[in-house]
Protein backbone atom coordinates (compact mmCIF):
# COMPACT_ATOMS: atom_id res chain seq x y z
CA UNK A 1 0.00 0.00 0.00
CA UNK A 2 1.30 3.30 -0.65
CA UNK A 3 0.78 6.20 1.98
CA UNK A 4 -0.04 9.83 0.14
CA UNK A 5 1.80 12.54 0.56
CA UNK A 6 1.11 16.95 0.62
CA UNK A 7 0.87 16.85 -3.27
CA UNK A 8 -2.47 14.52 -2.89
CA UNK A 9 -4.19 16.69 -1.27
CA UNK A 10 -6.83 18.13 -3.49
CA UNK A 11 -7.29 21.96 -2.38
CA UNK A 12 -5.20 23.32 0.12
CA UNK A 13 -6.58 26.95 -0.39
CA UNK A 14 -7.87 28.22 2.78
CA UNK A 15 -7.47 24.75 4.47
CA UNK A 16 -5.77 24.46 7.82
CA UNK A 17 -3.45 22.07 8.01
CA UNK A 18 -2.59 19.95 11.29
CA UNK A 19 1.65 19.39 10.31
CA UNK A 20 3.64 17.68 13.18
CA UNK A 21 7.24 17.92 12.96
CA UNK A 22 10.41 17.23 14.58
CA UNK A 23 12.03 20.28 16.49
CA UNK A 24 13.74 18.39 18.79
CA UNK A 25 16.58 20.31 18.52
CA UNK A 26 19.87 20.59 20.82
CA UNK A 27 19.95 24.14 23.19
CA UNK A 28 22.94 25.32 24.31
CA UNK A 29 22.34 27.87 27.20
CA UNK A 30 19.05 28.38 25.57
CA UNK A 31 20.14 28.62 22.04
CA UNK A 32 19.79 26.61 18.99
CA UNK A 33 22.68 24.28 18.40
CA UNK A 34 22.29 23.14 15.30
CA UNK A 35 19.03 23.95 12.98
CA UNK A 36 18.88 21.19 10.73
CA UNK A 37 16.12 19.46 12.14
CA UNK A 38 13.92 22.85 11.23
CA UNK A 39 15.90 23.33 8.11
CA UNK A 40 14.20 20.00 6.56
CA UNK A 41 10.97 20.86 7.58
CA UNK A 42 10.95 23.59 5.27
CA UNK A 43 10.14 22.15 1.96
CA UNK A 44 6.52 21.11 3.71
CA UNK A 45 6.19 24.00 4.98
CA UNK A 46 6.72 26.30 1.93
CA UNK A 47 4.61 24.11 -0.01
CA UNK A 48 1.73 24.25 1.81
CA UNK A 49 2.26 28.00 2.43
CA UNK A 50 2.52 28.52 -1.30
CA UNK A 51 -1.19 26.33 -1.75
CA UNK A 52 -2.23 29.04 1.04
CA UNK A 53 -3.26 26.22 3.41
CA UNK A 54 -3.12 27.23 7.00
CA UNK A 55 -0.60 25.10 8.76
CA UNK A 56 -0.47 24.70 12.66
CA UNK A 57 2.75 22.98 13.60
CA UNK A 58 3.67 20.96 16.53
CA UNK A 59 6.47 19.62 17.99
CA UNK A 60 8.39 18.24 21.31
CA UNK A 61 11.43 19.40 22.27
CA UNK A 62 13.48 17.20 25.26
CA UNK A 63 11.31 15.27 27.70
CA UNK A 64 9.71 17.31 29.65
CA UNK A 65 7.08 16.01 32.62
CA UNK A 66 4.39 18.74 32.47
CA UNK A 67 5.32 22.12 31.80
CA UNK A 68 8.76 22.93 31.75
CA UNK A 69 9.85 26.33 30.20
CA UNK A 70 13.75 25.65 30.16
CA UNK A 71 12.28 23.28 26.94
CA UNK A 72 10.08 25.95 25.32
CA UNK A 73 9.76 26.03 21.67
CA UNK A 74 10.30 29.50 21.89
CA UNK A 75 13.85 29.93 20.38
CA UNK A 76 12.36 27.16 17.68
CA UNK A 77 9.80 30.08 16.74
CA UNK A 78 12.38 32.72 16.21
CA UNK A 79 14.39 30.73 14.14
CA UNK A 80 11.51 29.70 12.13
CA UNK A 81 10.31 32.97 12.00
CA UNK A 82 13.84 34.01 10.55
CA UNK A 83 14.29 30.78 8.21
CA UNK A 84 10.88 31.74 6.26
CA UNK A 85 10.75 35.62 7.06
CA UNK A 86 7.19 35.43 8.62
CA UNK A 87 5.29 35.84 11.81
CA UNK A 88 4.91 32.85 13.70
CA UNK A 89 2.49 32.78 16.73
CA UNK A 90 3.72 30.48 19.57
CA UNK A 91 0.88 29.11 21.10
CA UNK A 92 0.26 27.75 24.85
CA UNK A 93 -2.24 26.26 26.94
CA UNK A 94 -3.29 24.23 23.71
CA UNK A 95 -4.83 21.56 25.31
CA UNK A 96 -7.76 24.47 26.18
CA UNK A 97 -10.47 23.80 24.01
CA UNK A 98 -10.91 27.95 23.74
CA UNK A 99 -7.52 28.19 21.74
CA UNK A 100 -9.24 26.44 18.55
CA UNK A 101 -11.55 29.37 18.09
CA UNK A 102 -8.18 31.55 19.05
CA UNK A 103 -6.54 29.56 16.09
CA UNK A 104 -9.06 30.32 13.64
CA UNK A 105 -8.48 33.84 13.85
CA UNK A 106 -4.73 33.93 13.86
CA UNK A 107 -4.15 35.25 10.15
CA UNK A 108 -3.58 32.83 7.08
CA UNK A 109 0.35 34.25 6.30
CA UNK A 110 1.20 33.72 9.36
CA UNK A 111 2.77 30.82 10.91
CA UNK A 112 0.89 28.76 14.20
CA UNK A 113 3.19 26.71 16.61
CA UNK A 114 1.92 24.90 19.89
CA UNK A 115 4.05 24.83 22.45
CA UNK A 116 6.29 21.81 23.30
CA UNK A 117 3.18 19.40 22.62
CA UNK A 118 4.89 17.01 25.64
CA UNK A 119 4.18 19.55 27.84
CA UNK A 120 0.47 18.07 27.99
CA UNK A 121 0.40 13.88 29.65
CA UNK A 122 -2.10 13.06 26.83
CA UNK A 123 0.76 13.51 24.00
CA UNK A 124 2.55 10.90 25.47
CA UNK A 125 0.12 8.67 26.32
CA UNK A 126 -1.96 9.33 23.35
CA UNK A 127 -5.15 9.95 24.71
CA UNK A 128 -8.20 9.52 22.43
CA UNK A 129 -9.50 12.93 24.15
CA UNK A 130 -6.45 14.76 23.41
CA UNK A 131 -5.72 13.51 20.11
CA UNK A 132 -9.42 14.36 18.99
CA UNK A 133 -9.14 17.86 20.34
CA UNK A 134 -5.88 18.93 18.54
CA UNK A 135 -7.91 17.06 15.04
CA UNK A 136 -10.18 19.54 15.84
CA UNK A 137 -7.88 22.45 14.88
CA UNK A 138 -7.50 21.43 11.26
CA UNK A 139 -8.72 20.19 7.94
CA UNK A 140 -6.21 17.64 7.14
CA UNK A 141 -3.08 16.56 9.61
CA UNK A 142 0.52 16.01 7.90
CA UNK A 143 3.42 14.36 9.20
CA UNK A 144 6.57 15.32 8.61
CA UNK A 145 8.52 13.73 11.81
CA UNK A 146 10.33 10.97 10.82
CA UNK A 147 12.16 11.55 13.99
CA UNK A 148 9.47 10.93 15.88
CA UNK A 149 7.30 8.24 14.07
CA UNK A 150 8.31 5.57 16.57
CA UNK A 151 6.37 6.85 18.90
CA UNK A 152 2.63 6.30 19.27
CA UNK A 153 1.70 9.44 20.93
CA UNK A 154 -1.22 11.41 20.34
CA UNK A 155 0.47 13.74 17.52
CA UNK A 156 1.46 11.43 15.37
CA UNK A 157 -0.71 8.42 15.59
CA UNK A 158 -3.73 9.05 17.95
CA UNK A 159 -4.87 12.40 15.79
CA UNK A 160 -4.80 9.80 12.40
CA UNK A 161 -7.99 8.67 13.28
CA UNK A 162 -9.63 11.71 13.32
CA UNK A 163 -8.50 13.49 9.82
CA UNK A 164 -7.45 12.70 6.51
CA UNK A 165 -3.50 12.13 7.07
CA UNK A 166 -0.80 12.66 4.46
CA UNK A 167 3.03 12.45 4.89
CA UNK A 168 5.25 15.37 4.68
CA UNK A 169 7.59 15.81 2.53
CA UNK A 170 10.30 14.99 4.53
CA UNK A 171 9.21 11.73 5.75
CA UNK A 172 8.44 10.46 2.32
CA UNK A 173 11.99 10.98 1.41
CA UNK A 174 13.55 9.66 4.32
CA UNK A 175 10.90 6.47 4.19
CA UNK A 176 11.82 6.21 0.15
CA UNK A 177 15.72 6.31 0.63
CA UNK A 178 16.13 3.83 3.42
CA UNK A 179 13.29 1.44 1.64
CA UNK A 180 15.44 1.26 -1.28
CA UNK A 181 18.74 0.86 0.50
CA UNK A 182 16.87 -2.14 2.33
CA UNK A 183 14.73 -3.46 -0.91
CA UNK A 184 16.85 -3.78 -3.45
CA UNK A 185 20.18 -2.61 -2.22
CA UNK A 186 23.72 -2.71 -5.21
CA UNK A 187 25.70 -5.47 -3.52
CA UNK A 188 28.12 -5.05 -1.18
CA UNK A 189 26.29 -3.88 1.48
CA UNK A 190 27.71 -2.67 3.94
CA UNK A 191 26.63 -1.94 8.09
CA UNK A 192 28.49 -0.35 10.06
CA UNK A 193 27.56 0.46 13.79
CA UNK A 194 29.19 2.07 16.52
CA UNK A 195 28.38 3.92 19.38
CA UNK A 196 26.93 2.77 22.74
CA UNK A 197 23.12 2.15 23.03
CA UNK A 198 23.73 -1.78 22.50
CA UNK A 199 20.18 -3.30 23.76
CA UNK A 200 18.29 -0.72 21.25
CA UNK A 201 21.09 -1.54 17.87
CA UNK A 202 21.36 -5.36 19.12
CA UNK A 203 18.33 -6.38 17.42
CA UNK A 204 19.03 -3.84 14.21
CA UNK A 205 22.24 -6.38 13.66
CA UNK A 206 20.36 -9.63 13.84
CA UNK A 207 17.79 -7.93 11.36
CA UNK A 208 20.03 -6.53 9.05
CA UNK A 209 22.48 -9.93 8.58
CA UNK A 210 19.78 -11.16 6.72
CA UNK A 211 20.16 -8.58 4.57
CA UNK A 212 23.87 -6.73 4.40
CA UNK A 213 26.51 -8.89 3.16
CA UNK A 214 29.07 -7.26 6.01
CA UNK A 215 28.40 -5.93 9.01
CA UNK A 216 31.31 -3.54 10.65
CA UNK A 217 31.57 -3.03 14.41
CA UNK A 218 33.11 -0.55 16.46
CA UNK A 219 32.60 1.90 19.56
CA UNK A 220 31.31 0.38 22.85
CA UNK A 221 29.21 -2.22 21.17
CA UNK A 222 31.73 -3.67 19.75
CA UNK A 223 33.41 -4.42 23.28
CA UNK A 224 30.70 -6.21 24.26
CA UNK A 225 30.75 -8.46 20.66
CA UNK A 226 35.03 -9.24 21.32
CA UNK A 227 33.58 -9.85 25.20
CA UNK A 228 30.94 -12.11 23.99
CA UNK A 229 34.15 -13.84 22.47
CA UNK A 230 35.78 -14.27 25.91
CA UNK A 231 38.55 -11.46 25.49
CA UNK A 232 38.63 -9.46 28.10
CA UNK A 233 38.18 -5.52 27.69
CA UNK A 234 39.55 -4.37 30.79
CA UNK A 235 37.49 -1.73 32.31
CA UNK A 236 36.11 -0.68 28.77
CA UNK A 237 32.33 -0.18 28.12
CA UNK A 238 31.03 -3.37 28.35
CA UNK A 239 27.12 -4.42 28.44
CA UNK A 240 27.23 -7.64 30.24
CA UNK A 241 23.67 -7.95 29.63
CA UNK A 242 23.82 -7.72 26.03
CA UNK A 243 26.58 -10.45 26.05
CA UNK A 244 24.68 -13.63 25.63
CA UNK A 245 22.73 -12.17 23.05
CA UNK A 246 25.80 -10.92 21.37
CA UNK A 247 26.46 -14.79 21.13
CA UNK A 248 22.99 -15.60 19.74
CA UNK A 249 24.03 -13.21 17.13
CA UNK A 250 27.44 -14.82 16.32
CA UNK A 251 25.63 -17.95 15.76
CA UNK A 252 23.18 -16.43 13.58
CA UNK A 253 26.01 -15.09 11.32
CA UNK A 254 27.16 -18.37 11.43
CA UNK A 255 23.72 -19.33 9.53
CA UNK A 256 24.07 -16.83 6.91
CA UNK A 257 26.08 -15.63 3.98
CA UNK A 258 26.80 -12.68 5.81
CA UNK A 259 30.08 -11.73 7.48
CA UNK A 260 30.26 -10.00 11.35
CA UNK A 261 33.50 -7.80 11.62
CA UNK A 262 35.06 -6.68 14.86
CA UNK A 263 38.15 -4.49 15.30
CA UNK A 264 41.22 -5.90 14.81
CA UNK A 265 42.92 -3.37 17.23
CA UNK A 266 41.71 -0.57 19.83
CA UNK A 267 42.94 2.54 21.01
CA UNK A 268 43.78 2.85 24.95
CA UNK A 269 44.16 4.51 27.99
CA UNK A 270 43.52 4.71 31.62
CA UNK A 271 40.20 5.17 33.05
CA UNK A 272 41.10 9.31 34.04
CA UNK A 273 42.68 9.17 30.38
CA UNK A 274 46.28 10.33 32.07
CA UNK A 275 48.37 7.87 30.06
CA UNK A 276 49.20 8.81 26.67
CA UNK A 277 46.63 6.89 24.35
CA UNK A 278 48.20 3.34 23.27
CA UNK A 279 47.27 0.84 20.42
CA UNK A 280 47.01 -2.72 21.41
CA UNK A 281 45.27 -5.96 19.27
CA UNK A 282 41.91 -6.81 20.42
CA UNK A 283 42.80 -9.82 22.40
CA UNK A 284 45.80 -8.07 24.15
CA UNK A 285 43.53 -5.35 25.80
CA UNK A 286 45.36 -5.50 29.87
CA UNK A 287 42.99 -5.73 32.54
CA UNK A 288 43.11 -1.97 33.99
CA UNK A 289 42.76 -0.18 30.55
CA UNK A 290 39.96 1.14 29.16
CA UNK A 291 39.15 0.79 24.97
CA UNK A 292 38.12 4.61 23.43
CA UNK A 293 38.85 4.18 19.28
CA UNK A 294 39.61 1.62 16.59
CA UNK A 295 42.94 1.46 16.13
CA UNK A 296 44.91 2.25 12.55
CA UNK A 297 44.51 -1.79 11.16
CA UNK A 298 40.74 -1.63 11.87
CA UNK A 299 40.69 1.64 10.29
CA UNK A 300 42.57 0.28 7.26
CA UNK A 301 40.37 -2.40 7.54
CA UNK A 302 37.19 -0.81 7.67
CA UNK A 303 37.78 1.87 5.04
CA UNK A 304 39.00 -0.75 2.35
CA UNK A 305 35.30 -2.30 2.78
CA UNK A 306 33.84 0.94 2.35
CA UNK A 307 35.79 1.23 -0.70
CA UNK A 308 34.17 -1.92 -2.18
CA UNK A 309 30.82 -1.73 -0.68
CA UNK A 310 27.79 -0.05 -3.13
CA UNK A 311 25.46 0.43 -0.87
CA UNK A 312 26.59 1.08 2.82
CA UNK A 313 24.69 2.72 6.19
CA UNK A 314 26.29 3.66 9.23
CA UNK A 315 25.39 4.87 12.64
CA UNK A 316 27.64 5.26 15.48
CA UNK A 317 30.37 6.98 16.56
CA UNK A 318 33.98 4.62 16.50
CA UNK A 319 34.76 5.86 19.51
CA UNK A 320 34.53 8.18 22.45
CA UNK A 321 34.49 11.11 19.77
CA UNK A 322 33.64 13.43 22.27
CA UNK A 323 37.36 13.72 23.16
CA UNK A 324 39.82 15.31 20.66
CA UNK A 325 42.40 12.25 21.20
CA UNK A 326 39.51 9.61 20.20
CA UNK A 327 38.00 10.69 17.42
CA UNK A 328 40.37 9.28 14.52
CA UNK A 329 38.68 5.92 14.15
CA UNK A 330 35.21 8.28 13.35
CA UNK A 331 36.70 10.74 11.06
CA UNK A 332 37.83 8.03 9.20
CA UNK A 333 35.48 5.75 8.25
CA UNK A 334 33.59 9.26 7.67
CA UNK A 335 36.03 10.08 5.24
CA UNK A 336 36.24 6.98 3.48
CA UNK A 337 32.25 7.37 3.29
CA UNK A 338 32.39 10.84 2.12
CA UNK A 339 34.72 9.73 -0.61
CA UNK A 340 32.79 6.74 -1.97
CA UNK A 341 30.81 6.42 -4.73
CA UNK A 342 28.31 4.31 -3.30
CA UNK A 343 24.80 4.71 -2.23
CA UNK A 344 25.18 5.82 1.54
CA UNK A 345 22.87 6.86 4.29
CA UNK A 346 23.81 7.94 7.52
CA UNK A 347 21.94 8.76 10.92
CA UNK A 348 22.10 8.83 14.39
CA UNK A 349 22.21 12.07 16.86
CA UNK A 350 25.80 11.61 18.16
CA UNK A 351 26.60 10.37 14.59
CA UNK A 352 25.74 13.32 12.91
CA UNK A 353 27.14 15.68 15.90
CA UNK A 354 30.33 13.96 15.17
CA UNK A 355 30.62 15.36 12.01
CA UNK A 356 31.72 18.50 12.42
CA UNK A 357 32.65 19.40 8.50
CA UNK A 358 30.16 20.62 6.07
CA UNK A 359 32.37 18.60 3.32
CA UNK A 360 31.40 15.49 4.62
CA UNK A 361 28.10 15.66 5.13
CA UNK A 362 27.54 16.93 1.31
CA UNK A 363 28.90 14.00 0.21
CA UNK A 364 26.69 11.30 2.03
CA UNK A 365 23.34 10.49 -0.18
CA UNK A 366 21.11 10.50 2.31
CA UNK A 367 22.08 12.18 5.96
CA UNK A 368 18.81 10.99 8.31
CA UNK A 369 17.04 13.20 10.75
CA UNK A 370 16.35 10.13 12.85
CA UNK A 371 18.39 8.60 15.47
CA UNK A 372 16.29 5.99 16.97
CA UNK A 373 13.85 6.20 14.58
CA UNK A 374 16.00 5.39 11.57
CA UNK A 375 17.28 2.34 13.22
CA UNK A 376 14.05 1.10 14.00
CA UNK A 377 12.63 1.80 10.81
CA UNK A 378 16.00 -0.35 9.20
CA UNK A 379 14.72 -2.97 11.88
CA UNK A 380 10.98 -3.33 11.39
CA UNK A 381 10.72 -1.55 8.07
CA UNK A 382 8.52 0.69 9.08
CA UNK A 383 7.26 2.85 11.75
CA UNK A 384 3.79 3.62 14.02
CA UNK A 385 3.69 6.57 12.49
CA UNK A 386 4.51 6.14 9.09
CA UNK A 387 1.59 2.81 9.33
CA UNK A 388 -1.81 5.10 10.05
CA UNK A 389 -0.51 7.12 6.88
CA UNK A 390 -0.51 3.83 5.38
CA UNK A 391 -4.02 2.77 6.64
CA UNK A 392 -5.60 6.39 6.15
CA UNK A 393 -8.82 7.26 4.78
P1 LIG B 1 24.05 7.54 18.05
O1 LIG B 1 23.40 8.65 18.87
O2 LIG B 1 24.78 8.08 16.86
O3 LIG B 1 23.09 6.44 17.69
P2 LIG B 1 25.03 6.30 20.46
O4 LIG B 1 24.17 7.18 21.28
O5 LIG B 1 24.70 4.84 20.44
O6 LIG B 1 25.18 6.86 18.97
O7 LIG B 1 26.53 6.34 21.01
C1 LIG B 1 27.28 7.51 21.08
C2 LIG B 1 28.10 7.52 22.34
O8 LIG B 1 28.92 6.36 22.40
C3 LIG B 1 29.05 8.69 22.40
O9 LIG B 1 28.81 9.41 23.59
C4 LIG B 1 30.44 8.05 22.40
O10 LIG B 1 31.38 8.73 23.20
C5 LIG B 1 30.13 6.71 22.99
N1 LIG B 1 31.19 5.72 22.69
C6 LIG B 1 31.54 5.21 21.50
N2 LIG B 1 32.56 4.36 21.63
C7 LIG B 1 32.87 4.32 22.94
C8 LIG B 1 33.84 3.61 23.72
N3 LIG B 1 34.71 2.77 23.16
N4 LIG B 1 33.86 3.82 25.05
C9 LIG B 1 32.98 4.67 25.61
N5 LIG B 1 32.03 5.35 24.96
C10 LIG B 1 31.99 5.18 23.63
C1 LIG C 1 15.01 12.03 18.59
O1 LIG C 1 15.71 13.00 18.87
O2 LIG C 1 15.48 10.89 18.40
C2 LIG C 1 13.55 12.25 18.37
O3 LIG C 1 13.22 13.61 18.36
C3 LIG C 1 12.71 11.47 19.38
O4 LIG C 1 12.93 11.95 20.67
P1 LIG C 1 12.53 11.02 21.92
O5 LIG C 1 13.56 9.92 21.98
O6 LIG C 1 12.56 11.91 23.14
O7 LIG C 1 11.17 10.45 21.66
MG1 LIG D 1 23.21 9.01 20.95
Amino acid sequence: MRKKTIYDIPDLAGKKVFLTVDFNISLHDGKIANDTRIVEALPTIKYLLKKKAKIILASHLGRPHGVDLALSLKPVARRVGELLKCKVNLIDHFWDKKVVEKISKLKNDELTLLENIRFFPGEEENDRDFAKHLSTMADFFVNDAFGTAHRVHASIVGIAEFLPSFAGLLMDKEVKMISDAMEKPKRPFLLIIGGAKTPEKISVIERLLDIADTVALGGAIANTFLAAWGFGMGRSLVDYEMVEMARVVFWKTTRKHSALILPLDVVISDRDIKLRPKVVPYNKVPHNVVIYDIGPKTQKHYSELIKEAKTIIWNGPMGLYEDPRFTKGTDTILKSIAESKAHTIVGGGDTLTSIKQQKYLAKISHVSSGGSAMLSFLEKGTLPGIEVLLNAK
